[in-house]
């Protein structure tokens, strides 16, 4: 039987305090282990995309959960996957842009083939939270001379404005909310 569009907010578990105090972590597991859940969720996707971003050319996913989604995304699209890791975990030569996280220190590196110039490109991760590892995907893609025609996120913390006025580049296309079932906004 197939679900009304999007998931239940109870299809996402809070777990208090992790990884540090004061931090409540969103754990999408639940999403994951639910097929129906997974593929609402990538419906979601799949439809705003073509909704919104014609021509898209490569779906770049966020270390790590971003890899969860985005292949399964870019197989709809039959457009290609390419990985944004942390700092240190490609082989070659790469690009890399260092940012702030909710908690610490990061960088967001790239193989320098993966992306052409000209080519554009969807951004996906899990979670949207202060913006940083977003940002500076966005910058990495401007290195590259691609074009992000926008960033999806199951999850925005809108308390965070991360996708405010302070994050210019990072156009997050919105159906995902703190409130209410996770649905096209
Ligand atoms: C989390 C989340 C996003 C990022 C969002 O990942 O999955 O990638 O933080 O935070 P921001 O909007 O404040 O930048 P994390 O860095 O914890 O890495 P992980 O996926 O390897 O656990």
């Amino acid at each position: 039987e197939k679900r009304e569009a999007g998931i239940n907010r109870s299809e996402i578990r809070a777990f208090t305090d992790f990884p540090s105090k004061g931090i409540v972590f969103r754990d999408i597991c639940p999403i994951l282990k639910d097929p129906e859940a997974l593929a609402a969720i990538i419906d979601l996707f799949e439809e705003r995309v073509r909704e919104t971003c014609p021509g898209v050319e490569l779906v770049v996913g966020l270390d790590a959960r971003g890899f969860l989604f985005g292949p399964l995304l870019a197989q709809r699209l039959r457009v290609g996957f390419v990985l944004v890791r942390k700092k240190g975990k490609l082989p070659g030569p790469t690009a890399s842009v260092a940012y702030t996280l909710e908690y610490g220190q990061a960088e967001a590196e790239i193989q320098e083939d993966a992306v052409e110039a000209g080519q554009k490109v969807v951004i996906i991760d899990d979670l949207l939270a202060t913006g940083g590892t977003l940002y500076a995907t966005c910058e990495l893609m401007k290195k590259q001379k691609a074009k992000v025609l926008g960033c999806l996120v199951v999850i925005e913390l809108k308390d965070l404005k991360g996708a405010g006025p302070n994050r210019t580049r990072v156009r997050v296309l919105p159906w995902s909310s703190t409130e209410g079932p996770l649905a096209p906004g």
